[in-house]
């Protein structure tokens, strides 16, 4: 159990509290409630949510869609705190903001210009999926075990992480150009012992590199354009030459180059629409149709 009012009084003093012997249920009731009456100190919780979980498997509390899903009803509909909650629990939040340093000191040392930055480069936390809009897109399509998905610029590896623990038996594969992302992935992975989640560092714009058979292919905004259309030419290349069959869920992000693109392919066909008001996104599953 949670003590609310001791918690919210070492909070008032400035201290992290140590939780003991409590669940992810509970601490999330309490999270809710500190945001309530104390969010000014509400981060503080969450530091002591990331040590609890640093002692303590995320994965004997989470082992299934349905129970992620449960969790996040806790917070109604407040989706900025569904974020923050879930990635405390991982260890995201530390870990990804240690990346995004390192990614800053690392462009500076190298003398890279703001406009060569990989976009999104400084956000850790607005650069990934809403835990949200997860929910919605795999609510759908539930994919069953031993599906493979490649993450087609896995960011800091949240996608990943949402998916190992809900579909444990689901092969994840995070593809990222920045070495820093792809370190941070690794730790969190590493950490809560998710075996069937992989990060690679690999550059999507090279000429020479193929993508991997996979079931699902996730875009969420990683690409230039042009480099954008190579990638989706593989997959063309892919599905007429080795008759291969997948689905593509593909969200907007700076611009809707990528669905605009996705729907004039005559050999996709839209099977859903995803709209998140909220987060003003927009999202597609297409799969590929014999032509
Ligand atoms: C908006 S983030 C999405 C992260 C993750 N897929 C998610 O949805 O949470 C896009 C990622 O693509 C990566 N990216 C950009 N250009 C890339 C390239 N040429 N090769 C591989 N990854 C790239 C960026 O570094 C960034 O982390």
């Amino acid at each position: 159990m949670v003590n609310l009012a001791k918690v919210i009084g070492l909070l008032d003093g400035g201290v992290i509290p140590e939780f003991q012997g409590t669940t992810l249920t509970e601490l999330a009731i309490a999270y809710k409630e500190v945001c309530e009456v104390d969010s000014k100190n509400s981060d503080l919780f969450l530091l002591g949510l990331e040590q609890y979980y640093d002692k303590n498997k995320l994965t004997n509390e989470i082992k299934s869609f349905d129970e992620f899903f449960e969790l996040s009803l806790i917070f109604d509909r407040d989706k900025n705190s569904i974020n923050r909650f879930f990635d405390a629990a991982l260890g995201l939040r530390t870990i990804g903001n240690l990346a995004k340093f390192d990614q800053i000191a690392h462009e500076k040392q190298t003398g890279i210009k703001e406009e060569q930055r990989v976009r999104g480069s400084f956000e850790y936390a607005h650069a990934q999926t809403h835990y949200s809009l997860l929910i919605d897109i795999f609510n759908y399509l539930r994919p069953p075990g031993k599906k493979s998905l490649v993450d087609i610029g896995s960011g800091f590896g949240r996608v990943g992480f949402f998916l190992n623990l809900c579909f444990p038996e689901l092969k994840y594969l995070g593809l990222e150009l920045v070495e820093e992302r792809v370190d941070c992935a690794n730790k969190i992975a590493e950490k809560n012992n998710f075996y069937n989640c992989k990060f690679m560092t690999q550059d999507l714009s090279d000429k020479e590199y193929v993508l991997p058979k996979a079931d699902f292919y996730y875009f969420y905004d990683p690409l230039s354009e042009e480099n954008l259309k190579k990638v989706i030419l593989d997959l063309e290349l892919q599905h007429k030459h080795n008759a291969s069959h997948f689905m593509i869920i593909a969200l907007s992000g700076y611009d809707d180059l990528l669905l605009e693109y996705l729907k004039s392919q005559p050999w996709l066909q839209v099977i859903r629409s995803i709209e998140d008001t909220y987060f003003k996104q927009a999202g597609l599953i297409l799969q590929t149709v014999s032509i």
